[in-house]
């Protein structure tokens, strides 16, 4: 009995070390496996001295002695007194022996949420110093000295001094209040409004340390196709308490505002903005909410989109409607993000042109607390996208990109897709508003046109799955959103690495090869989907898998065949001034480099020009065959991620690994399933073989035809 009650206790004991279930997400810090660099961490952080008693200290000083203790593998002790201990941890007014160092000149530069972590010397004796200015910027600091270790680099001559490039950096859940996720693909929302506002799930406060770990400070909790019950008294003590969690990490709760609220709750006859009792009702509305949450955020709203109820009800403008909200909530210093996502149900009109067509007129029109939230592209998160023509078009108004973390249109949660070359080619983008050089990220980072309210967001691809992601690699583009929005300048590449260090480990084998197939795992999606610059030809509705036959929506811009327009000549939509002339939306510059069909970069091909079959293309080959040449491809890549993946069994954790392993045969499966799909649909247009060295498709046109999903996720409001 009793060696069984011992082998019981080892059991407990013993580290999972052949199983991890991912929720600990970048966070693990697991005992550092290189015995110098463990002697050297030890060495130089053997006491700790973090003073004040600020819930954001308070928490700091919780996650500075999880990670040490996890790292390191032994107690950290905690000093009452700077005396002996050797890492160093606070703000100028949160102890007079921090205020001593000389540390003001970097200070200087950190702001209000920057840091700056230091190794300097005190009374003769080495110590490294994490300071700023603000005691969420001290948790910052401490966040990011825990990513140094874990990432194993040096810590032996720190000189980091890190700031926030732009102000807002966001999160956004699309999550209902019955708990379904609007294309969300990780489960149920992770907001159980039915036990909130008394029971606080553990997973709230983990959330806030993951988003805090990467600079992320707001949260919008509800779906922008809204529901006005949120705002009414009840909800409004479930949203109070999630702040409580979130404040001491720096983040802020904003809510969706649906714009007929006075009327669906408020009892008013009409939700028109420049009505003066519904002004009222608003700004009573937004009263209560800080009576309620003194450090609420502010308004996300989706109006005139989609069906969504607006101001435009009224004939009255965006502006009309965001100033609105933006008067009442100035006084709180809340801010309005008006979202430009929309386009009209009954206009023939491009849907592509129809957001600038509608914004561009308003641009100095909109109160100084409201940002224009836009999508990264013109349509809507398609594999890849030109940037929205809003960018640049605009430089009197704030600018806030809205990136989608959720894989709506990339593969779900099954396929792995690294999306920081997405967004990075999209804030490397040339709008030329003022000349070469004036990239979409200095129009968001406010460098460009002067704007002080800078932001960046992601629609969240976050569930109550246990890793909260469903694929094990979804994790990587929430990570991407803060680090990106921190810092606009970091590569793709540097991101990867981080990631995959922290989040599987740190053997050169492993760290390699999952970069290397990070960094090519959006290339191969967008080569067996949407080659070429074609878009919009998923499935109807649900979006999921391949549909470019279809074409019984009821509004011609929902049908794949309104977007590629494949007929006997050739496929792609003409959106030069012989078309729809979306180009003439874009700076001079950009325009002529896209209208002309042999300077048009081929990947936004399709995208603007109709094109011949028979088209030469770069390579050499006929548009045909190039078509046929990118499907096979992206299949190639993907079965070579799957090699390489197999070749790390024995250096990831048996759980997370096979995860992977069937993930990436779900994706591949799938990506035949896209390439042979829509190969045999456009054949029917180009009339051209597939060519013979070509695996042949294993099912007919009609087979794929016949597909139908009517539980595919993600779909529900
Ligand atoms: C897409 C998505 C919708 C969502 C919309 C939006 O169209 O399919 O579910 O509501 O984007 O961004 O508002």
């Amino acid at each position: 009995m009793k060696e069984f009650l011992c082998a019981c206790l080892f059991l407990i004991a013993m580290p999972s070390a052949k199983a991890d279930d991912g929720y600990r997400l970048w966070l693990r810090y697991e005992l550092v496996n290189n015995s110098t660099l463990l002697s050297n961490y030890r060495n130089a952080v053997t006491s700790v001295y973090l003073p004040g008693t600020s819930p954001s200290l308070l928490a700091a000083k919780d996650e500075l002695q999880m990670g040490l203790e996890g790292l390191l593998g032994k107690k950290v002790s905690f000093q009452n007194t700077l005396a002996n201990a050797q890492l160093v941890v606070g703000t100028p007014a949160s102890s007079s022996q921090i205020a001593a160092l000389p540390l003001s000149n970097q200070l200087s530069k950190a702001g209000d949420e920057g840091f700056v972590i230091v190794s300097t010397t005190r009374s003769q004796k080495k110590i490294i110093a994490i300071a700023a200015n603000t005691d969420i910027g001290v948790l910052y600091g401490v966040f990011h000295f825990l990513r140094l270790m874990q990432t194993q680099q040096n810590i032996q001559h720190l000189a980091v001094t890190s700031a926030p490039k732009t102000k807002y950096r966001l999160i956004d859940h699309w999550d209902n209040l019955n708990r379904t996720v609007e294309r969300g693909y990780a489960g149920f929302s992770i907001w159980n409004w039915h036990t909130l506002p008394r029971y606080i799930d553990q997973r709230y406060i983990d959330y806030a340390r993951a988003n805090a770990s990467i600079g992320i400070n707001g949260v919008v909790v509800t779906n922008v196709n809204a529901n006005a019950l949120i705002l009414t008294k009840e909800y409004l003590e479930k949203v109070a308490a999630l702040a409580n969690v979130f404040r001491p990490y720096g983040i802020k709760i904003y809510l969706t505002g649906r714009f007929s609220a006075p009327i669906e709750i408020g009892k008013l006859k009409t939700a028109d903005p420049l009505n003066a009792e519904v002004r009222q009702w608003w700004k009573n509305k937004i009263d209560e909410i800080y009576t309620n949450i003194p450090d609420f955020g502010g308004f996300l709203i989706k109006a005139n989109s989609e069906g969504q109820p607006g101001p435009q009800d009224y004939k009255r403008t965006h502006a009309d409607g965001a100033n609105m909200f933006a008067e009442a909530l100035a006084p709180h210093k809340g801010i309005v993000m008006w979202r430009a996502f929309v386009y009209s149900n009954e206009s023939p009109e491009d849907r592509l042109k129809q957001a600038y067509a509608e914004f561009k007129p308003l641009d100095g029109k909109f109160n100084n607390n409201v940002a224009i939230q836009v999508k990264n592209g013109p349509l809507d998160f398609q594999p890849r996208e030109p940037f929205s023509p809003l960018f640049g078009a605009m430089p009197k108004t704030p600018l806030f990109i809205e990136y989608q973390l959720t894989q709506e249109y990339l593969g779900f949660s099954t396929h792995l897709v690294f999306m920081a070359p997405l967004f990075k080619e999209v804030l490397n983008a040339d709008t030329y508003e003022k000349g070469k050089g004036s990239t979409v990220a200095k129009v968001l980072d406010g460098s460009l046109d002067g704007q002080a309210l800078t932001g960046m967001a992601g629609v969240a691809n976050i569930g109550n799955d246990i890793n909260w992601t469903g694929h094990p690699f979804g994790q990587a583009n929430w990570y991407t959103l803060g680090r990106l929005a921190w810092d606009h300048q970091l590569s793709s590449a540097q991101i990867a690495n981080e990631w995959v260090r922290q989040t599987f480990g740190n053997s050169k084998p492993l760290v390699d090869t999952v970069e290397k197939m990070m960094l090519s795992s959006r290339e191969a999606m967008v080569n067996y989907m949407t080659p070429l610059g074609l878009h919009h030809i998923m499935g109807y509705g649900h979006h999921y898998g391949p549909a470019p036959w279809f074409d019984k929506a009821s509004r011609a811009d929902w049908n794949p065949v309104y977007f590629h327009k494949a007929d006997s000549i050739g496929i792609g939509f003409d959106r030069t001034a012989n078309g729809t002339n979306y180009l003439s939306q874009y700076a001079p510059e950009v325009r002529k480099q896209f209208e002309d069909i042999n300077t048009c970069p081929e990947e936004y091909l399709l995208w603007f020009h109709h094109v011949s079959w028979k088209h030469t293309m770069k390579s050499g080959r006929n548009l045909w065959e190039e078509l046929c040449y990118r499907y096979y491809a992206g299949v190639d890549s993907v079965r070579v991620m799957q090699k390489e993946w197999n070749s790390l069994e024995k250096l990831v954790d048996k759980q997370r690994f096979n995860q992977v392993k069937m993930l990436l045969a779900v994706q591949e499966k799938e990506a035949v399933w896209w390439r042979n799909s829509c190969l045999l649909y456009f054949q029917t247009f180009s009339k051209m073989p597939i060519p013979p060295s070509y695996e042949k498709p294993d099912q007919t046109l009609e087979y794929y035809k016949n597909l139908n999903f009517p539980f595919a996720p993600g779909n529900g409001r």
